[in-house]
């Protein structure tokens, strides 16, 4: 049975037999080929072959206990937490985060404070926080003045802060990369991932190089980081004071680990880009109509991400020989669909209201 993602990968964390473990037994997510997209992205690749030359891959990490990447470095945060004696924890969170704090929190018995942007979480993540019994504070302001407090209050008093500037979080969630490498017997061609505060792209990198130094993998992936074009301060190279995108996950001005983002790009040969509003609600709707698989809209920016780069041939000039294995590209969706419903309503026809007669609904259905 698993465990959870310490216990799976003890000999990879900063936990020793007195860490008290507080796990929902997080990671273990599905890594799904999907179809439409490798045959899209292959495409353009390889126009004039029928077999898809391209696999693209999906590590769903909407999949965890709640519903989002956060829990890897959640259980690792919290344990370590609760190991060095602290009863409180606190994080600034666009919604995501505060949800997998309040989760593990309750898990651990200990009490969890939140700052959200007001009206700037989605309905999903707020219902967590506060179904979980955390503190939740709305500061009239962005993620960026919440963490700028968070951090504050945690200098100065003895409550753990556990966004992923604390380096515990990163231990949990590279093991993603290691799930990965594991699923696919290697580390893939290219790792695409959509960047907020820009932890996760530093964590994955961690994991990867980490893992290929274990010689369990042979190869090391190129990152392929994507920002909301309204909030992407690493493309542009300057903070961003007031950012805007419908994905509001990604609504990340002065990401924290912006450092760490650029070194793993630079370090793997990668890029960090981004992706417009338009083009990550098209691949949001494309994974959940073509691939079955709904994710929220931050999610989608790394499979917007890919297609924006196919198209520009991006891929091609990688192309191997054909008597190479296939070029495979992983693509990590960070959250569940059901965090933001409103937003899949808003992005649909609504459903038509019929009097209850058999020949109506025939109608309707177009038979
Ligand atoms: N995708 C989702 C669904 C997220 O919630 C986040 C970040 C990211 C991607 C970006 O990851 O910050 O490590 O670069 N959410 C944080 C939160 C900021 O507060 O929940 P990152």
């Amino acid at each position: 049975m698993w465990k959870g993602i310490i216990e799976e990968y003890r000999k990879f964390l900063p936990v020793t037999d007195k860490t008290p473990v507080v796990s929902l037994c997080e990671g273990n997510t599905p890594l799904i080929c999907a179809q439409t997209l490798s045959k899209l992205v292959s495409d353009e690749v390889y126009p004039h072959t029928k077999k898809s030359s391209v696999g693209v891959y999906l590590k769903y990490e909407g999949l965890n206990p709640t519903a989002s990447f956060k829990d890897r470095g959640m259980t690792v945060a919290i344990s370590k937490a609760v190991e060095e004696g602290r009863k409180a924890v606190m994080c600034a969170s666009t919604g995501n985060t505060s949800a997998s704090a309040a989760a593990y929190a309750a898990r651990a018995g200990i009490k969890c404070v939140v700052l959200i942007p007001e009206g700037a979480i989605t309905l999903g993540k707020l219902s967590q926080a506060l179904i979980h019994g955390a503190k939740v504070i709305a500061i009239k302001g962005n993620f960026d003045d919440a963490l700028r407090i968070v951090r504050e209050i945690c200098e100065k008093h003895p409550i753990t802060l556990v966004n992923s500037i604390n380096p515990y979080r990163i231990e949990g969630q590279k093991t993603g990369s290691f799930e990965i490498c594991d699923s696919l017997g290697d580390a893939p061609d290219f790792h695409a991932i959509p960047v907020g505060n820009a932890g996760n792209i530093t964590a994955y990198w961690k994991g990867y190089k980490e893992y290929k130094a274990a010689n369990i993998s042979k190869r090391l992936p190129k990152m392929l980081g994507f920002q909301a074009e309204g909030a992407a301060p690493i493309v542009l190279g300057h903070p961003v004071k007031e950012p805007r995108t419908i994905a509001t996950a990604i609504k990340i001005g002065n990401p924290a680990s912006w450092k760490q983002a650029e070194a793993a790009r630079d370090e793997s040969g990668g890029l960090i880009d981004m992706v417009s509003d338009d083009e990550i609600l098209a691949a949001y709707k494309l994974l959940a109509s073509m691939d079955g698989i709904f994710v929220e809209p931050a999610s989608a920016a790394s499979v917007a991400g890919i297609l924006k780069l196919a198209k520009k041939g991006f891929f091609n000039v990688r192309r191997q020989k054909p008597d190479e294995q296939r070029m495979r590209i992983v693509c990590v969706l960070t959250g569940h669909g059901l965090k933001d419903p409103d937003r899949a309503i808003a992005s649909v026809d609504k459903p038509k209201v019929l009097e209850p007669n058999v020949d109506l609904v025939l109608k309707e259905m177009g038979l």
